[in-house]
């Protein structure tokens, strides 16, 4: 009588389980949501503040001064600072370069208007961030970490040649970065949908940039005519 054998099973195939991916690409929307909304509150509002406070200077020496006092005095202070300004500004300058170090740059293959933009808004990131290193160490930490500043103080500082030249690049660099991420952060939250309503928050949004760079250009051309002229 014929034995039956059971048919040997087929080896299991040897296929190397898929790379787990990490913590950060499994949480990229909400990080990349986060990274977006901070860009605009409450970064960008503490630009537009910013330049509201130090557009005082319009006004002379004396406006200046006394809106820089009354500035330090806010209750709370080093709080607002460091919850409101440094922590958003950290995270967002970091995942930003995260997002700069990862994301590829088309400008080489396509060189649409709009892929240079895309560009031009990671390197005013990197811009942004050289500017607010030094801007936050010299004013913030070194010249007026316990007085508050004055018009004499900051006036030497800006109107160095060199540093004056640097503060515009950083200004616009700046300024930039804020409009043409306000378009892109309108398109990132599904607020401008189609072409036409992308096409008029361009104009807005450029003319946004334009605007914020020119207030910031007259802040800093105010000051060197504090000091009287530019040194170099
Ligand atoms: C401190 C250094 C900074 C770095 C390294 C940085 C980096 C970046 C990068 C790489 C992007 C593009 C993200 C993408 O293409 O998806 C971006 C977007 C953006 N940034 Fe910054 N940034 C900095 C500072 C600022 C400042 C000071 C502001 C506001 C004044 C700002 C506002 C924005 C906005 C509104 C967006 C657009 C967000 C979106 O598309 O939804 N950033 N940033
Ligand atoms: C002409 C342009 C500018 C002038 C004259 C200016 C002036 C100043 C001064 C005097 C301070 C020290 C404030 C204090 O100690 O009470 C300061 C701080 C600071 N600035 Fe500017 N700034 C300019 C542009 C910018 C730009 C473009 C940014 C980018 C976002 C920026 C970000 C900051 C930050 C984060 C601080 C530290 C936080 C604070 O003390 O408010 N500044 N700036």
């Amino acid at each position: 009588m014929a034995t039956v054998t059971a048919p040997t099973p087929e080896p299991a195939p040897t296929v190397a389980p898929a790379a787990r991916p990490g913590w950060v690409q499994r949480n990229h929307f909400w990080l990349r949501r986060l990274h977006s909304l901070t860009g605009i509150v409450p970064i960008g509002g503490f630009l537009l503040f910013h330049f509201y406070e130090n557009g005082a200077i319009l006004y002379g020496q004396q406006a200046y001064d006394e809106m820089a006092q009354g500035a330090r005095g806010v209750r709370y202070l080093q709080a607002i600072e460091v919850l409101l300004i440094f922590l958003p500004l950290l995270y967002h300058a970091l995942y930003g370069l995260f997002i700069a170090a990862y994301a590829r740059n088309n400008t080489m293959s396509y060189n649409y208007g709009r892929n240079n933009l895309f560009m031009w808004q990671r390197a005013t990131g990197v811009i942004a961030l050289l500017f607010i290193l030094y801007h936050v160490w010299q004013f913030r930490f070194t010249s007026f970490w316990t007085t508050s500043p004055t018009t004499g103080a900051v006036a030497a500082t800006i109107s160095y040649a060199p540093i004056f030249l640097f503060y515009i690049i950083g200004v616009v660099g700046v300024s930039f970065h804020f409009g043409n991420g306000l378009w892109t952060f309108l398109i990132t939250w599904g607020i401008t949908v189609g072409q036409r309503s992308q096409r008029i928050s361009q104009v807005i949004t450029t003319a946004i940039s334009i605007i914020v760079s020119l207030v910031g250009i007259g802040i800093a051309v105010a000051f060197v005519v504090q000091a009287g002229g530019l040194t170099f």
